[in-house]
């Protein structure tokens, strides 16, 4: 971990995307033949690219030989793109805030009294930072079912008078007192609540008994190749099966059999001992791994965050979790087989042998991109027979070469240089250090792969890119093609053969994003796409039931791009593709996580992660004096700004969008 950039950034998604993978893999070769690549220069798309930098190759191509009359598929009114203190949805759509943070959950939960927070308290009531979330539907109804929620971190300087996030995590650590990193730990993990939809509007229905939290010290197991491994044990627990918590769950996804995966990121934020890192064992995988980081202040009062003390803690997070929502009393499993890094989403399809495929992103500048394939098939008929379905199967890292195709690089113990020699004595070495494993059979270094999704009706895996304002223009590839890529792309990947589990896949860049208009920025939109339609740093994703790309974005803001994060629809088909519309847009400070809509469409899920989060170091957002205090509306409140999930819905019913 970067000291430097430890204090001289502000958001603990920032701190953490500096690369620490020192590996030689870059994608070689001559990059002016990379860039030049034999894809581009056979659709005739150099030739465009070198009269205009500023329209869309692939769209400029196909929209100047179409009708004039060519619209994308989404059918609404754009939001004007800005910043101020409030949400704003299209026309004709209701944005309502569903739940926030301190918010009722479990029955025994007091009102939320943001002077008075404790940990006990907090682990009743809705977490912070709400990330990922998922509707599940009961009895089939898109009006009745859970949410699956996950809390990302905290904002200590927002939740807490009187804390300076300036002062740096030596200073903070200091200051921090039991109670505050009590309410912390219980602020993260996850939520489920049971909503209903009546007479048009969504509510949290009291005292479920689906309701659940989880936090960082919620009992789970550990399954898969790394379970029960030497690398696994600590003092806390000498079986290696059994881990206290998840923490920095980040993106995620349902399974077909209706369990959740709750996906770890960056777990390296919670570890203390820098003191003791070149004598630790396994330096240096802690190194890989950005261990420690020490940004928050845990190991203070608990030793299992000190590397000094138990230098196998940090391998015991950096998994993705699966949990049974439908059971809360289900302990939730950690599942090796699917490779330890600082895991994005898990977008999934049952492939067409009936094996289930998984697609991860490892965020962190010049990491990789990672697929899981299943040994067994999937039981849509039998839920509990999928139950250790995760915990057999393949872990794959992707190359992608510059001729537009790609392989999936298997990581398995024995296979090339995964060997005892290099290190791996067994596959749980291979899945605990996936990263060095990626790095030795020559993955491709991406920019900040984060949320990968599948479009069941079409088979393309549309991966987000978030940026790398570290990639230089002699580190480009074709993959990532732009040095200093502060505004992030989306590739789009077509398995070959339709096979999810197919050794090689083709691609093609569906955007380069950022501002159009400025040449130099070298943005790949359609030109039919406003001025409100362009966004950067696209995070998560999702695919609409009827098989449109949503883009959530992580970066904007009015210093950066003139306009917060939000939702884009995004055209992938026909003469609109590359167009990008704005249909919701966060209060200034907030990252737009979620989005989930329910199965009829009819309702679209998203949450808003840390509203007015300070914008920069010279702007500076507190508890004390917060940029505003959104969601609340009362001039005269006090209560601090609050991560929420917002329900949209369409004035007068009917599906978003169309
Ligand atoms: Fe937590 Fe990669 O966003
Ligand atoms: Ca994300
Ligand atoms: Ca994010």
């Amino acid at each position: 971990m970067n000291g430097d950039a430890t204090t001289d950034r502000l958001s603990a998604e920032e701190i953490d995307d500096v690369g620490s993978n020192a590996s030689q893999n870059a994608t070689m070769g001559d990059i002016i033949a990379e860039r030049l690549s034999r894809r581009e220069l056979m659709s005739g798309l150099l030739a465009v690219s070198a009269i205009s930098a500023v329209a869309a190759p692939i769209s400029m191509l196909t929209a100047c030989s179409q009708p004039a009359s060519a619209t994308p598929s989404f059918n609404f009114t754009e939001v004007a793109a800005g910043s101020d203190g409030r949400h704003h949805v299209a026309d004709g759509y209701n944005a309502d805030v569903l739940i926030r943070w301190g918010d009722k959950v479990l029955s025994n939960a007091p009102e939320f009294d943001v002077g008075a927070q404790t940990g006990e308290r907090q682990a009743t009531q809705f977490g912070y930072n709400n990330d990922f979330l998922h509707f599940i539907p009961l009895d089939g109804r898109s009006d009745h079912g859970l949410l699956v929620v996950n809390h990302e971190y905290t904002n200590s300087e927002l939740m807490f008078p009187g804390i300076d996030p300036t002062a740096g995590p030596g200073k903070s650590y200091e200051a921090a007192t039991r109670n505050r990193v009590d309410v912390e730990m219980m602020a993260h993990g996850g939520t489920v609540i049971e909503v209903k939809r009546d007479k048009g509007k969504w509510g949290v229905v009291p005292n479920s008994v689906f309701a659940r939290r989880l936090t960082a010290e919620t009992e789970m197991l550990i399954s898969g190749p790394a379970a029960g491994h030497e690398r696994m044990r600590t003092s806390d627990d000498a079986s290696g099966m059994r881990v206290r918590g998840m923490i920095n769950n980040c993106g995620g996804a349902v399974t077909p059999w209706g369990t959740w995966l709750s996906c770890e990121e960056n777990f390296n934020l919670y570890f203390h001992g820098k003191g003791a890192l070149d004598t630790a064992p396994g330096a240096a995988a802690l190194k890989r791994y950005g261990v420690p980081s020490e940004r928050y202040p845990w190991a203070k009062f608990h030793d299992r965050f000190n590397i000094a003390k138990e230098p196998n803690e940090p391998n015991r997070f950096g998994w993705v979790v699966e949990i049974d929502p439908l059971d809360p009393t289900s302990v939730p499993v950690k599942r090796t087989a699917l490779g330890r890094f600082k895991h994005e989403g898990a977008g999934n399809v049952i492939n067409g042998d009936g094996r289930f495929v998984v697609y991860q992103g490892d965020d962190q500048r010049f990491d990789y991109v990672y697929r899981f394939v299943t040994k067994g098939v999937v039981d849509t008929r039998n839920r509990a027979a999928n139950k250790d379905l995760l915990d057999q199967g393949t872990l794959y890292v992707a190359r992608f070469d510059a001729d537009g195709t790609g392989v999936w690089l298997p990581l398995e113990h024995g296979q090339g240089p995964l060997t005892a020699a290099a290190g791996f004595k067994d596959q749980g070495d291979v899945v605990i250090f996936a990263r060095l494993a990626a790095d030795l059979v020559g993955a491709t270094k991406m920019d900040r792969p984060e949320d990968i999704d599948v479009n069941p009706r079409t088979n393309k895996v549309y991966l987000m890119l978030t940026s790398n304002s570290d990639r230089s223009s002699a580190s480009v590839d074709a993959a990532n093609p732009r040095p200093a890529n502060t505004f992030g792309h989306i590739i789009e990947i077509t398995p070959d053969g339709n096979d999810h589990a197919a050794p090689r896949f083709s691609w093609e860049i569906l955007l380069k994003c950022g501002d159009p208009a400025v040449a130099a920025v070298g943005a790949t939109f359609n030109p039919l796409t406003t001025k409100n339609g362009w966004f950067a740093n696209p995070d998560n994703c999702v695919i609409d039931g009827g098989g449109r790309l949503w883009v959530a974005t992580d970066g904007n803001s009015k210093e950066a791009t003139g306009r917060t994060d939000g939702i884009w629809g995004v055209e992938t088909k026909g003469s609109a593709r590359g167009t990008s519309k704005l249909f919701f847009q966060c209060p200034a400070g907030a990252e737009m996580c979620g989005p989930a809509f329910t199965p009829d469409d009819q309702t679209f899920f998203v949450a808003v992660q840390h509203p007015a989060q300070s914008p920069s170091r010279e702007q500076v957002s507190t508890f004390d004096k917060p940029l505003h205090r959104w969601p609340e509306t009362d001039p005269q409140s006090k209560m601090p700004p609050r991560p929420a999930i917002v329900a949209i819905t369409r004035k007068g019913g009917g599906k978003i969008a169309v």
